[in-house]
């Protein structure tokens, strides 16, 4: 069975891979399609909603989360349909009305025409629960944040609000945060997040400090397939194997 398959998207021919993410295929498309809780690199919830997009498979039209959609035969689909935006733009007013002082929020209502409604309960502004942050975590092996609590009081937090034992330090959570929302510092060797302090490493060539000192102690007690002998920051190891390759260096 070939792998290749031809999408309709809008008015243009797509081609797919059997079995890749309808999002995926959208944006090497160029179609623009808005996301939160979708993270490249990260598993999928699907949480938000907001990439709804509208699939017909011959059969049926239905909406889709296009981050969780597989695409398994051919489909014609329409992101910008009457049917989507009216979709998208009520998942944009439930946002808008709990997290109306958020910028990212305030500029999608925006785009998509979404004025602002009676707000439902004030929220903490510094906190979506998209959850890329305690993915990012698990993604790493750690499980160092989760969420605690339910309903309107459910955050992301480390086991008891304590500094974690779990985290190394590496500061992934704060990477996809899309609100800035983990406060990471940096300063005299050290990097500080969720009240652990860490002692940074710096590169064997450049100098530049790049990971922590419990990043690289976790990282050699995974299997040796694993195992790091050069603390290289990531574009000097890239350097390191170009030269290897070509020969340059023994
Ligand atoms: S802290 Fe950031 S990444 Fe984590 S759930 Fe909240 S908004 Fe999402
Ligand atoms: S990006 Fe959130 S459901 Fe797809």
């Amino acid at each position: 069975m070939s792998t290749k398959l031809e999408l309709k998207v809008n008015d243009n021919v797509v081609t797919a891979e059997r079995g890749e993410l309808l999002l995926d295929v959208l944006r090497r498309a160029g179609v623009l399609v808005p996301t939160l809780c979708e993270h490249p690199g990260l598993e999928g919830v699907g949480s938000c909603r907001l990439c709804l997009v509208e699939v017909n498979t011959g059969r049926r039209s239905q909406l889709v989360a296009s981050c969780l959609y597989p695409v398994e035969g051919e489909l014609t689909v329409l992101t910008d349909s009457p049917r989507v935006n009216e979709a998208r733009r009520f998942v944009l007013t439930l946002l808008l009305a709990r997290y109306s002082d958020v910028q990212l929020i305030e500029e999608l209502a925006r785009r998509y025409g979404v004025k602002p409604v009676e707000r439902l309960q004030a929220e903490p502004a510094d906190c979506l629960l998209c959850l890329r942050c305690v993915r990012a975590c698990a993604a790493q092996g750690n499980g160092a944040i989760a969420t605690c609590l339910r309903g309107r009081e459910k955050r992301v937090s480390p086991p008891f609000d304590e500094p974690p034992a779990d985290c190394v330090g590496c500061g992934a959570c704060a990477e996809v945060c899309p609100l800035g929302a983990i406060k990471v510092e940096e300063g005299e060797g050290k990097r500080r997040i969720w009240g652990r302090e860490f002692t940074l490493v710096h590169c064997q060539s450049c100098g530049e400090p790049f990971a922590t000192r419990e990043q690289f102690d976790y990282l050699r007690k995974q299997p040796p397939d694993l195992l790091v002998e050069e603390e290289l920051c990531p574009r000097c190891r890239k350097l390191d194997q170009a030269l290897r390759i070509s020969g340059s260096t023994t």
